[in-house]
């Protein structure tokens, strides 16, 4: 649509008129000169699964927002924090690979083992981020719980997830969400009993960090306690940490798969060619493709003064569209990781990510961005350190996309994997 009706368009969705910003200086107007008089839509979702608009991610930009917003970037999402959590990252990476390399060593005929690498990604970053926000693993061939509680609380966690990218509610769907909230809050609970009754020598995790945080703290502008915020932001972090770094990972291999030659250049020079990897995947396939969904509080006009942008209005970037506009980015539908440190493209910016929101834009913007680039950075310089990868046949990687709200590649992607490193280095003898 953006091609025929241009950069900034208005269109009915439902009931709202929403704004289509398909334009990089547009959206980046919008969402600095703007910015402070549009805020985060209502979301009947937030309301009966987020605690009563509790998480930080759905609040309005009131005093809670701001107080959590500030607990968020100084003291979850610190160096020295995400630091503390480095192990925990590590050994599941650990497990999942050490998993990978039993069924190569249990089902390879010719030297390579075919495996769904899309379920494989989904389930190790799951667990990653619960494991170092609960210490959990719910997911894949070794959970730390029995396998019936493990299979049920993944089963809510992935409902839990949906029911955030739905847009049309019907009452039947609102009464599961309520059973839904119901039950995870249940799980969520025994989370919070079990942290607060565990003795100091144990391995800490976020959950620990909150409950200490809220213990001494007085949270502005809700009536919750400090138990309900905790359980309240403890699933926020379950729910905003894992899906878009599973996102990036999927395209990145995906996308590494089709392009040999890049494959091979990132396995020979792994720490600074990842860096350029992980940023032309997120240009190509970010991960909420359209971000920065918000509400006009006051009317305001952008582009010159071409458009007037009325109170009530909602404002949404096709993050999608922008980061492949022609007029930025030369042979913009391909996949050139050496753009980022060449090209014109990108001079006035060293990091690369000057054009880029992938993080969204703004004072909404993802506060967690150091911890989400280390878990996204991590498992890919490890995982093509450790593998070679192939599809049977030669055949390209099926680049389909999913329609939803994460932009989660749409089929399985089936890899042929081949150990690239010592046995030993895979643990394989060892309980990780
Ligand atoms: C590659 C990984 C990640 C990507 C691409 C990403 C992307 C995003 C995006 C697009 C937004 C919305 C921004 C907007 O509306 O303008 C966002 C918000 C947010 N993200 Fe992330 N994120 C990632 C990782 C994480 C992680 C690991 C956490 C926490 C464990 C997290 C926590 C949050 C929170 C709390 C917000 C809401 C901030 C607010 O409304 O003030 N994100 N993220």
């Amino acid at each position: 649509m953006a091609e025929v009706l241009g950069p900034v368009f208005a269109m009915k969705l439902g009931s709202y008129k929403v704004l289509i910003i398909s334009s990089q200086e547009v959206a980046k107007e919008c969402y600095t000169v703007h910015d402070k008089v549009i805020d985060r839509i209502d979301l009947t979702a937030s309301k009966i699964l987020g605690y009563d608009v509790s998480f930080l991610t759905f609040s309005p930009c009131g005093p809670y927002w701001k107080g959590m917003r500030k607990i968020a970037t100084s003291e979850l999402f610190s160096t020295a924090t995400i630091d503390k959590f480095k192990g925990s990252r590590e050994r599941e990476v650990d497990m999942a690979f050490k998993d990978l390399y039993m069924r190569y060593e249990g089902g390879a005929k010719k030297g390579v083992v075919l495996v769904d690498m899309k379920r494989a990604l989904q389930d190790l970053v799951a667990n990653m981020s619960l494991m170092m926000i609960a210490g959990k693993r719910y997911f894949g061939a070794a959970p730390n719980c029995e396998a019936g509680e493990a299979r049920r609380y993944g089963k809510l966690i992935q409902d839990y997830f949906d029911y955030f990218g739905l847009y049309l509610l019907s009452d039947k769907i609102k009464k599961d969400m309520k059973r839904t909230a119901k039950e995870l809050d249940e799980v969520v609970e025994s989370w919070v009993e079990e942290h607060k009754k565990r003795r100091d020598e144990c391995e800490k995790h976020y959950l620990d960090l909150l409950i200490e945080i809220f213990k001494n703290r007085e949270i502005p502008g809700t009536t919750h306690d400090a138990h309900t915020t905790t359980k309240a932001i403890c699933l926020n972090m379950v729910f905003a940490g894992s899906e878009p770094a599973i996102v990036v990972l999927v395209w990145a291999v995906s996308l590494l798969v089709n392009n040999p030659h890049e494959l091979r250049k990132a396995q020979e020079e792994l720490d600074q060619k990842i860096g350029r990897d992980r940023v032309e995947t997120l240009r190509l396939y970010p991960p909420l493709p359209l971000t920065a969904y918000r509400y006009v509080m006051e009317g305001f006009d952008i582009a010159n003064g071409n458009f007037h942008v009325p109170a009530g209005t909602r404002v949404l970037v096709n993050e999608w569209k922008v980061q492949r506009d022609p007029n930025f980015w030369l042979e913009q539908e391909l996949f050139k990781p050496e753009r980022v440190l060449t090209s014109q493209e990108i001079e006035n910016n060293v990091s690369g990510m000057g054009m880029l929101f992938p993080f969204g834009l703004g004072r909404r913007s993802c506060p967690a961005i150091p911890l989400g680039m280390r878990m996204v950075h991590y498992v890919l310089a490890r995982f093509l350190h450790s593998f070679d990868l192939a599809t049977p046949f030669g055949q390209d990687v099926d680049m389909t996309e999913s329609n939803g709200f994460v932009n989660l590649k749409a089929s399985p992607l089936q890899v042929l994997i081949n150990p690239r490193l010592p046995k030993s280095l895979y643990h394989v003898d060892r309980k990780v």
